[in-house]
């Protein structure tokens, strides 16, 4: 068994097998360029490329080893040297995972996979912990090895979402095929009684037409929410579908003493779908209106941006990034609490007390059909909606929903 020490310590190994000028330039093999050394370089080597994160401590809290991953999930800097430190004066930012780390020497079964929020950075990662043991069976250290499992819990919150959107969909169409029907007949029926009963009694019979138009209206309306979108596809300005955004909100909402700007950089067009992109910012600049109720100030801008390929292999030809178009929505009102952050987006989720809770739905629900992406965020005052758009998407979901008939 090769020693875990060797294996992991990233800059304090001896060089092993490189190759050394002698005084007339001629190159000679060292000493230690045999096969173990070579071994242990090479799985040096592949620690430091792994796209897992890999942390290992020995049994008195020394760092051996802390893989490019791990510093980039921990926030760790390159020039940081934190071989030979002790762990807790590394991972000081977080002291959720210096107390698994560290209760891992108690434990005799360790779990296989296990997932933790960082606190600090509000990103999750998935585990396992492992034992390290010498030659002779004794326990010297635990090594961690972990993955950022952000993204796949926010594309796991999507499929959720668009599963519900679904189940949602077909469940308003049931009932708006059951009740609209007798909601027509309660109001033609109270139609033909108003005309047979005396006026006193008549007011009371319009009243119950009226309910029951509005109950109609709301069976509408959601049904006309959970419908998949059909995107009508074409090569848009953005600066167009800003421009329109700013003047359908300010016909909705009265602006008042509210400064807005607009940022345009020199923005491609993109794929898109002009009249619902135009709500979706419609949506969003209403939402930065009614937060600043009247005073305050909102900056719309619009900027070119990539995606670079994730994991790129080394050596390997890298996948090009993905062009975006990224427009931010800012406004410095009074913030979204970060306990509602998850919760904004969710139909029907609303804090005003004249607000459906439609808006932000509408605005998730049109970038996924962009196949774009929407962040949020929001520390004490001022928010920051950021709708990431491709300059060419698929939305292919939505396609399929439609050519599936769940409408
Ligand atoms: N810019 C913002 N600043 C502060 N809070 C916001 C902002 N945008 C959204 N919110 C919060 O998110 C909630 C949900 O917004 P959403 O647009 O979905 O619904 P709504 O505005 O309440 O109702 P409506 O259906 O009329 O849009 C709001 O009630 C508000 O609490
Ligand atoms: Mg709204």
């Amino acid at each position: 068994m090769i020693p875990a020490h060797s294996l992991f310590a990233e800059s304090q190994m001896p060089v092993t097998s490189r190759q050394r000028p002698t005084r007339r330039g001629a190159a000679v093999r060292t000493r230690t360029d045999r096969p173990q050394a070579i071994a242990d370089r090479f799985f040096r080597q592949m620690v430091a490329s792994m796209r897992n994160g890999v942390l290992a401590i020995t049994r008195d809290g020394t760092l051996v080893a802390m893989n490019p991953e791990a510093r980039r999930i921990f926030q760790v800097r390159r020039a940081t040297n934190v071989i030979g430190r002790r762990f807790t004066d590394v991972l000081s930012d977080h002291p959720d995972v210096v107390r698994v780390i560290g209760s891992a020497f108690d434990l005799s079964h360790l779990p296989n996979r296990a997932e933790l929020r960082l606190k600090s950075s509000d990103k999750v990662i998935g585990y396992t912990l492992s034992h390290v043991y010498d030659e002779r069976g004794q326990s010297t250290g635990v090594a961690m090895f972990f993955k950022d499992l952000t993204k796949v819990e926010q594309m796991e919150e999507r499929e959720r979402l668009r599963d519900r959107l679904v189940a949602l969909g077909e469940m308003a169409a049931a009932i708006a095929h059951e009740v609209k029907n007798p909601l027509a007949g309660i109001e033609v029926m109270a139609g033909l009684l108003r005309r047979q009963v005396p006026a006193d009694a008549q007011a009371i019979l319009t009243d119950i037409i009226n309910e029951a138009k509005m109950a109609n209206k709301i069976v509408l309306e959601a049904l006309e929410f959970v419908r998949p979108i059909r995107l009508e596809v074409e090569h848009i300005s953005v600066a167009a579908v800003l421009h329109s955004a700013i003047n359908l909100a300010e016909t909705k909402v009265s602006r008042r003493d509210i400064d807005l700007q607009l940022h345009l950089d020199d923005v491609p067009p993109i794929q898109g779908d002009e009249h619902q992109l135009c709500q979706l910012f419609t949506n969003l600049l209403i939402n930065a209106f009614e937060a600043l109720e009247g005073r305050g100030s909102v900056v719309l801008s619009a900027r070119e941006g990539k995606i670079e390929d994730e994991y790129p292999v080394p050596g390997a030809d890298a996948h090009p990034p993905t062009r975006t178009v990224v427009v931010d929505v800012v406004d410095d009102g009074p913030g979204v609490p970060r306990e509602l952050t998850d919760r904004i987006f969710n139909a029907f989720f609303t804090t005003k007390p004249q607000g459906s809770g439609l808006g932000l739905a509408i605005v998730r629900k049109i970038v996924d059909a962009h196949d774009g992406r929407i962040d949020i965020s929001s520390g004490g005052r001022g928010t920051r909606f950021r709708v990431t758009l491709p300059i060419s998407s698929g939305n292919e979901w939505f396609a399929m929903s439609s050519r599936e008939g769940h409408n």
